[in-house]
């Protein structure tokens, strides 16, 4: 069953409710974080939780929760909902006040979570995503988790109404790729793995990170952390894109033009399977 919580109750997501003036849903002030379940197991939440806390520090929103009670709550909610493989979504606010944009005095966060089924979608990592190439109308703090998601929303929506499954976003003054619409971008050229470095333009998934720490120095390839035009892309062997829902998914085509051969790259497959390898072995043999 779905589920969710809020401030300290589990409740079915039908009767879960918001306040009016929570300054989530009025001013998308607060963070979030995915975090991914496999076989009723939470898979790197130390990093979600190490990630959660710096967007509220960012943002100056009071830390309310220990990382062990957020944990607990991750696990509770798995075990009300009775869900193996899904994702958990958990936001906290600045909370509720009168409507005023300056921080209001002596308010807690609110934090939400829930829970839903769901699985990778083995297609797009078998035969690869096609993208959109999408203008980054985002803010300049996209470091930061914030609830604030219209770029995005807008991106993932152009690449919608063409048919596509996903977009890549560049910024117009500098004509330079910054990351996917909820995911982080590489390509592969002349056997480099490039991508944006970790400023304030992109964010730094956890995904990235577990590839960067975990997985790439063992496969033994190279990162150029720099980025790239649009045009530099289009000239690659191989791109991919990595997020908590997507894990790492090969993308083929970007507005259009085939990438190396149009079929998933090697080194892309080979993080992929590296990747589940570690999924094995913390969610399914611990
Ligand atoms: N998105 N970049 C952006 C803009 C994102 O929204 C995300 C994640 C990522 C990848 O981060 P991670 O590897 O930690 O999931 C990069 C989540 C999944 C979402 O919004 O649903």
């Amino acid at each position: 069953m779905e589920y969710g919580f809020f401030n300290g109750q589990f409740i079915p997501l039908e009767s879960a409710s918001v306040n009016l003036e929570d300054r989530g849903y009025q001013f998308g002030d607060g963070i979030y974080e995915v975090t991914r379940v496999y076989n009723g197991k939470c898979f790197a939440l130390d990093r979600h939780l190490a990630r959660c806390r710096r967007s509220m520090r960012e943002l100056r929103i009071p830390i309310t929760y220990m990382d062990e009670e957020l944990t607990a709550i991750h696990y509770d909610l798995i075990a009300k909902s009775g869900i193996k493989d899904g994702t958990i979504y958990f936001q906290f606010t600045r909370g509720t006040a009168k409507r005023t944009h300056a921080f209001p005095d002596q308010v807690i966060p609110n934090l939400s979570m829930t829970i839903h089924e769901s699985t990778p979608n083995r297609q797009w990592q078998e035969h690869g995503m096609e993208c959109l190439l999408f203008e980054d109308l985002r803010w300049l703090r996209c470091d930061i988790k914030s609830l604030n998601l219209l770029g995005s929303v807008l991106a993932k929506q152009a690449a919608h109404d063409k048919g596509l499954q996903g977009a890549i976003q560049f910024r117009k003054d500098t004509n330079l790729i910054t990351e996917g619409s909820s995911s982080n971008f590489f390509i592969v050229k002349d056997g480099l793995i490039w991508t944006h470095p970790t400023d304030h333009l992109i964010l730094k998934g956890v995904t990235r990170s577990i590839l960067f720490e975990e997985i790439i120095p063992q496969l033994g390839y190279t990162v150029v952390e720099k980025a790239f035009t649009p045009e530099f892309a289009l000239s690659a062997e191989e791109a991919f894109v990595t997020s908590t829902s997507l894990e790492v998914t090969p993308v083929i085509a970007i507005d259009g033009h085939t990438i190396g051969n149009g079929t998933p790259g090697k080194i892309t497959q080979s993080l992929l399977e590296s990747y589940r390898k570690l999924i094995q072995k913390e969610c399914y043999q611990a």
